[in-house]
């Protein structure tokens, strides 16, 4: 048979930039793009991280990966990743706004203002740079795209992580005012991620009782996600597969309306 349904997931001539992607959901997104065939550059505060994730990613998949220092919330240090991935591959057709982050509140009452404008930059601010950054370069690109690494906790009730849930949510806002902004020209989606159990949870003040709690959630599957289903889920909105998907949020947090808060 000469129809190959995998044809159009694949990411070959695709320039991508991945922020946060030196470890776990950003590096899952990473090596699934690269072994599609794109080249792929992530951007990481951990800049030691990031370059040797990407090694490790260059050197599994036979593809080119590179990694960089870049601190999200610093437009200068945007400037800089933007200007080397367009130096090394030659221009950008795909963003992936992967980072993202909040810990949990002790008291959901009493949350410092700074708490949710530090949220705001790093989870939604930050997105909105990264995008402005590339557009001159996503504009001329085939099948250009920005997906953003949502939260499910930007659509249900989640007093314990208030800040982040908040920036999130406004993520939501901006990824559907984008994609209408930029119609014809980028498409833009958001995926809905649900629990995925990493060691940042430990410096997000999750101990490991609530971790272990998280184990057995009250999703559809009974499981916390893998790095892997989103990687999976994020191939096919950059890939040509979902060229006709864009202003969409996807839920890839295991089905179901219950959000599992970590108790008290
Ligand atoms: N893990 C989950 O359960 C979960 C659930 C819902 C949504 N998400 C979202 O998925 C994305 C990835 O989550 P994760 O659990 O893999 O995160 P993580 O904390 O494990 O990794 C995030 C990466 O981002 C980098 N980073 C942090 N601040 C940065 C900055 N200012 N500039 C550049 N890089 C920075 C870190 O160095 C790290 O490598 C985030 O947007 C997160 O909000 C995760």
């Amino acid at each position: 048979m000469s129809f190959d349904p995998f044809a159009e997931f694949r990411m070959d001539g695709h320039t991508v930039i991945i922020t946060g992607g030196a470890q776990n959901i950003g590096a899952g997104i990473a090596r699934t793009l690269c072994a599609a065939g794109a080249k792929v550059m992530i951007a990481d505060l951990n800049g030691e991280l990031a370059a040797e994730t990407a090694a490790g990613i260059a050197r599994e998949t036979g593809q080119v990966c590179r990694g960089m220092a870049c601190d999200v919330t610093d437009k200068d240090a945007i400037d800089a990743v933007v200007a080397a991935t367009v130096k090394e591959f030659g221009g950008i057709s795909t963003l992936v706004n992967n980072v993202g982050w909040g810990g949990r509140q002790d008291d959901p009452a009493a949350i410092p203002e700074d708490e949710f404008v530090r949220s705001y930059k790093l989870n939604t601010i930050s997105a909105y740079r990264m995008s402005m950054a590339c557009l001159p370069y996503l504009e001329k690109a085939q099948n250009a795209s920005i997906t953003n690494s949502g939260s499910f906790s930007s659509a249900v009730p989640a007093y314990d992580i208030l800040p982040y849930a908040t920036a999130k949510a406004a993520l939501n806002q901006m990824m559907v005012s984008l994609a209408h902004l930029l119609n014809k020209k980028v498409r833009v989606n958001s995926i809905l991620i649900g629990t995925v159990i990493t060691a940042g949870y430990a410096d997000a003040g999750i101990t490991p009782e609530m971790q272990e709690r998280m184990m057995h959630p009250d999703n559809l599957i009974g499981h916390p996600g893998r790095p892997q289903d989103i990687a999976n889920a994020m191939l096919w909105l950059c890939s040509p597969a979902a060229q006709w998907v864009s202003g969409q949020t996807i839920n890839v947090h295991g089905g179901g309306s219950v959000v599992r808060l970590f108790g008290r």
